[in-house]
């Protein structure tokens, strides 16, 4: 999969700018605050609907203006493709897929596919246990849309279920209906949770001991609130419903559901140590960077084709070790880096040149 160009319409500091990729390596270079980060977001957009940032869509839009567009032509099997996203200063997004209109961004997802290394991704580790869920839940939901589905269903039960334990008034029946369909649907995404886990571990793994020349061992896990260590897959749901029942007058005292998957997490143990605590900077990018790969990896292996890989100003801070070891990974996929400097990967690259919002190709 590549992209082949990019239109951006008052998004972010640009007005109007069409970016011609090759679809090998793309190095955009220039000052800090130039827009290049900008551009990577804008593709990014287009595989997850919301920004890598984690800024609302309001703020995509180009100061004063009342809507911006984003528009990019790919290719996916030897087909080409286009999408469209516009927003507007109101709550509406329209998109568009081939010229049609999508209802939902949700259709969006799989479609076009992007893996995005950027030190923000940091995060991934040190940052809180929603944004793990998330990430998780975004990888699998663009690779099974069933699972989109579940999960949404599930948040919208929680919501309704957290409203009534702050108002019980003896309504108990509605109380273990929820309950029931929150466990009935928890179950089903801990199953896809753990199955989606166990393979970005064991690849990312195997990518860590490249990294690390083979030293240390690199897992990740995921961290469930109720313990299903020993049960059957068909017990699961029973599982859940019996620790919710035990902390059933606590969540109504707290007015909050305190069991299930939304209280979940994943764990990223290095040589056995949690990654949080003990592992420095440098072992947490490895491992940040080993989990993309595998993310890569398992893109290819479900869909068939490679995500188009996007590096926000990451390559500079890699030691050469790192970066040959992903120069050898990634081979004939499509490559766009932002760098302050004119980086050079040593393959065939365009060159793109960034300032004030305005995007210049040069030799
Ligand atoms: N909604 C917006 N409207 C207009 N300008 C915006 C908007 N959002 C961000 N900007 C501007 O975009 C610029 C930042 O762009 P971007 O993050 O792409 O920079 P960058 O080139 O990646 O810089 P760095 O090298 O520091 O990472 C800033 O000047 C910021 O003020
Ligand atoms: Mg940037």
């Amino acid at each position: 999969m590549f992209i082949k160009n990019i239109e951006l319409t008052n998004f972010r500091n640009y007005e109007h700018q069409k970016i011609f990729f090759s679809h090998e390596t793309n190095i955009i270079f220039g000052n800090n605050a130039q827009g290049k980060t900008n551009i990577l977001e804008a593709i990014s957009l287009f595989s997850s609907g919301k920004s890598y940032r984690r800024v609302s869509d309001k703020n995509l839009i180009k100061y004063d203006c009342d809507f911006a567009r984003i528009r990019i032509e790919f290719d996916s099997f030897n087909t080409e493709k286009s999408a469209e996203i516009i927003f507007t200063k109101g709550k509406n997004k329209f998109i568009k897929l081939n010229g049609i209109s999508l209802s939902r961004t949700s259709e969006l997802l799989g479609v076009f596919n992007c893996v995005v290394f950027s030190p923000e991704e940091l995060y991934l580790i040190n940052g809180a246990p929603e944004l793990r869920r998330n990430f998780i839940d975004l990888f699998i939901s663009s690779q099974k849309p069933l699972y989109y589905n579940t999960l949404k269903r599930y948040y919208k039960v929680l919501k309704q279920k957290n409203n009534l334990l702050k108002d019980i008034n003896n309504n108990f029946e509605t109380l273990n209906i929820w309950n029931e369909e929150l466990a009935e649907n928890g179950a089903k995404i801990i199953v896809y949770r753990k199955e989606y886990l166990a393979e970005l571990s064991k690849r990312a793994n195997e990518a860590y001991k490249k990294i690390s020349g083979g030293r240390e061992e690199l897992k990740i896990l995921y961290n469930q609130n109720v313990s299903s260590e020993n049960y059957e897959k068909s017990d699961l749901k029973n599982r859940i419903l019996e620790a919710i029942e035990r902390k059933k007058q606590k969540e109504i005292a707290i007015g909050a559901s305190l069991v299930g998957i939304h209280r979940d997490d994943i764990d990223f143990f290095i040589d056995g140590q949690d990654a949080r605590i003990f592992a420095s900077q440098g072992q947490q990018r490895s491992a940040i960077i080993s989990l993309k790969m595998a993310q890569a990896e398992i893109i290819k292996n479900q869909s068939g084709e490679y995500p188009v890989f996007l590096f926000d100003d990451v390559m500079s801070e890699l030691d050469s070790e790192r970066r040959e070891f992903i120069a050898s990974e990634i081979k004939n996929s499509q490559v766009i880096i932002t760098s302050t400097d004119r980086y050079s990967s040593g393959k065939k690259e365009k060159f793109f040149y960034v300032e004030n919002g305005t995007v210049r190709e040069v030799t």
